[in-house]
């Protein structure tokens, strides 16, 4: 099976105060800040993208303006525009980026309204060694879903991700990298962000940046411990603005072969959250901020 989409590229938020939370994401998370550029902020991680998270002043409240997927190619993503364009609400036609990294692309929206740009050519970077305790890059965004049916047909039809897994009210898609999945649908009842993951090189970068969050005051809302499906490491915490952020690591590599499992395979015993055993239930306030952010609803253009 080939995908048209390789991973997520960079997440774009929108928040109240850019450049206070510009000092969290690289003084505590150890991001690197690659540009800066009319009021936004750059970053990228010790992996080859050139940037994973964008912030922008907010014009209306903390929340996400897009999500941004990679594509391999301009074949590929002609292919893949004219695929979404007849299931998207709107769709750009694609064309040279401006954007810091510059690059090829187009942005469109999903039957909810959620703004997503796929690019391609981007400047990325040469250096890509991991270093200890710094995010390589975004490994998945957890989208909640107010119609998981039309979300996840949109994921499969328009995007071309394959559902891997399904766990609770979550449901796994992967595209065309070896993690096991790269977008991960939560059904419930709002159409909100609950969580972007960071993917740190090992077990224990997951434990020394949890430490560092804690030192500068952001304590484990959930955590640490390790999913079921996926088998990734987690811990959850509530970053500036109450963003739903997570540090994760050792996320199942797969392939083709791999068959996916239902609900019922992945649950837990009862009181268990994790495989370990070892974590506590979530937080009341992990449980109010993985439901609050929005997308924007009013920036698609890229
Ligand atoms: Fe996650």
């Amino acid at each position: 099976m080939t995908y048209p989409v390789q991973g997520v590229r960079s997440i774009e938020l929108d928040v109240s105060d850019p450049a206070r939370a510009a000092a969290f994401f690289t003084q505590i998370s150890n991001l690197t800040q690659v540009e800066a550029r009319g009021g936004s902020f750059y970053f990228r991680g010790t992996g080859a993208y050139h940037h994973i998270l964008a912030l922008h002043q907010a014009a209306a409240g903390t929340g996400v303006r897009r999500v941004v997927f990679d594509v391999a190619n301009r074949d590929t993503l002609a292919a893949l525009h004219a695929r979404i364009k007849p299931l998207s609400g709107v769709t750009e036609a694609p064309h040279d980026l401006e954007s810091p990294g510059g690059g090829y692309g187009f942005g469109f929206t999903d039957r909810e309204g959620r703004n997503y740009a796929a690019v391609c050519s981007v400047a990325d970077h040469a250096d890509t060694a991991d270093g200890r305790d710094r995010p390589r890059k975004i490994t998945h965004v957890n989208i909640n879903s107010a119609d998981a049916e039309k979300t996840k047909g949109f994921l499969i039809e328009a995007l071309g991700f394959r559902l891997i897994d399904a766990s609770g009210p979550l449901t796994f898609f992967h595209c065309g990298n070896t993690d096991h999945n790269s977008i991960v649908l939560a059904a419930g009842t709002k159409s909100t962000l609950n969580h972007v993951a960071f993917e740190m090189p090992d077990l224990d970068s997951v434990m020394r940046g949890a430490g560092r969050m804690r030192d500068a005051g952001y304590p484990i809302e959930w955590g640490v411990g390790r999913h079921s499906a996926g088998n990734n490491v987690f811990a959850y915490f509530a970053g500036p603005e109450e963003l739903p952020l997570e540090y994760t690591a050792e996320v199942a590599q797969i392939d083709e072969s791999y068959i996916p499992h239902g609900p019922e395979y992945w649950r837990f015993p009862p009181g268990r959250m994790d495989q370990w055993g070892v974590t506590a239930p979530h937080t009341p306030r992990w449980k109010r901020i993985q439901e609050m952010h929005f997308f924007t609803k009013d920036a698609y253009p890229i």
